[in-house]
């Protein structure tokens, strides 16, 4: 179905936001004041989701966006946005969830990435008969793609160019590093493997099982070198990874410090000349393997990591905490995780976050003992919606 509409307004995710048959609409890569002709791609009993077919009447803020997928693969939402206008939205969307939701209105510093573009160092696709796809989870259609102006340009020479490999069904994972090396990880009902295998695959994993090369690679990230196999959480762009080490390490200064959701030990490690002490929690085992190896790799001295749920595990922690670190996934942090960290008491939070929404949530209870020092917003996913913040919390009664 087709129909002409005007854009009202724009969505936290950054969608355009118009009105048919009485029922909200949210129309794809649109702007504000555009007049449009769109596609209905979806209806609920609630709401209107819509592509743009044609623009009648442009926004003067419009660009052509780079990605010849950018009307069927739906994960770059603001492309058609100049990076100025992606960076005030950006802000704007965080500064509103925060009064919103938690009534937050301390000023906000935004970090822009180095690169809009080639930043990702792991993507995934899902693969049909050896050809690699992205899924668009509104119309449930694969969109097969040679490259992807998101991934670091060593991933895409492996989407253009995998004839080392059959792989029939599934997906597959594709990570890189500093040193452009490749990890492939591949789940697979069935695959056949050739013998010219690129010089820079340094590890192919199939269906959990290593059938070439090794398990991991390193990468680093600032000054820091850290190993991160091949089903450990790795932050996808190393230098807003990097300036959040840095913001981390302006503002808390402590003793012993507790990082929870540690993944491989990234952000407790780079404090590590800023207190004596390292704990850390995190549920992947091979990601706290890591982090063991990670903190002799940086030559911290005094640590101690648990693989368990930082929700089992948090209470059981005796050592006396100064500084917690949370960067939890986007559901953000449970009820009594965030009960533990106040009994707890530290005297410093450095609340990591990829979700703004969670991130308010929580906020909204941790501000009855704590104050809002600082926050930093941070691009690390240009071209998309999403938003990381990093919020520096600091005991109301130290
Ligand atoms: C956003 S990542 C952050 C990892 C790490 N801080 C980093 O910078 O690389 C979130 C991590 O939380 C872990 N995780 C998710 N739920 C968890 C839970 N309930 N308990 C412990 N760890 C969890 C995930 O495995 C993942 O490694």
């Amino acid at each position: 179905m087709h129909t002409k509409l005007t854009i009202n307004k724009i969505d936290n995710q950054g969608r355009g936001i118009s009105y048919y048959n009485n029922k909200i609409v949210f129309v794809y890569n649109a702007l504000i004041d555009e007049e449009v002709e769109v596609e209905i791609i979806k209806e609920t009993s609630k709401y209107y989701l819509a592509k743009v077919i044609n623009i009648i009447k442009s926004s003067q803020d419009r660009i052509q966006p780079k990605c010849p997928y950018i009307n069927e693969c739906g994960g770059c939402t603001l492309m058609h946005m100049p990076f100025d206008k992606q960076m005030e939205f950006k802000k704007n969307r965080l500064k509103d969830i925060l009064f919103k939701y938690a009534g937050i209105d301390t000023e906000i510093k935004l970090i822009e990435s180095n690169k809009d573009l080639f930043y990702r160092n792991k993507i995934t696709l899902r693969v049909n008969k050896n050809k690699f796809s992205y899924y668009n989870k509104d119309s449930h259609d694969d969109v097969y793609i040679n490259r992807c102006l998101l991934a670091n340009n060593t991933i895409n020479e492996i989407i253009g160019n995998h004839s080392f490999i059959y792989i029939y069904d599934g997906d597959i994972t594709i990570r890189t590093n500093y040193n452009d090396d490749i990890l492939l990880v591949i789940n697979t009902s069935k695959y056949e493997l050739h013998d010219d295998i690129p010089e820079n695959i340094v590890g192919i994993i199939i269906n959990d099982k290593v059938v070439y090369g090794e398990s991991y690679f390193k990468d680093k990230i600032g000054d820091y070198n850290f190993k991160v196999s091949y089903n450990s959480f790795f932050q996808i762009n190393n230098y807003i990874a990097n300036e959040i080490f840095k913001i981390l390490n302006n503002y808390l200064e402590g003793n012993t410090l507790l990082d929870l959701y540690c993944g491989s030990g990234v952000m407790g490690i780079s404090m590590k000349d800023k207190v004596k002490k390292i704990i850390g929690i995190e549920k992947i085992a091979n990601a706290i393997k890591d982090a063991n190896d990670n903190a002799k790799l940086n030559g911290v001295k005094d640590y101690k990591y648990y693989a368990d749920d930082t929700s089992v595990m948090l209470n059981k922690i005796n050592d006396k905490i100064d500084i917690i670190i949370v960067d939890p996934p986007r559901s953000g942090l449970n009820d009594k995780t965030i009960k533990d960290i106040i009994k707890i008491k530290p005297n410093m939070i450095g609340y990591v976050s990829c979700d703004p929404m969670t991130l308010a949530r929580d906020i909204n209870i941790l501000k009855e003992h704590y104050n809002i020092k600082k926050i930093y917003g941070l691009d690390m996913f240009p071209n998309t919606y999403h938003v990381e913040t990093v919020m520096v919390l600091e005991r109301k009664d130290v």
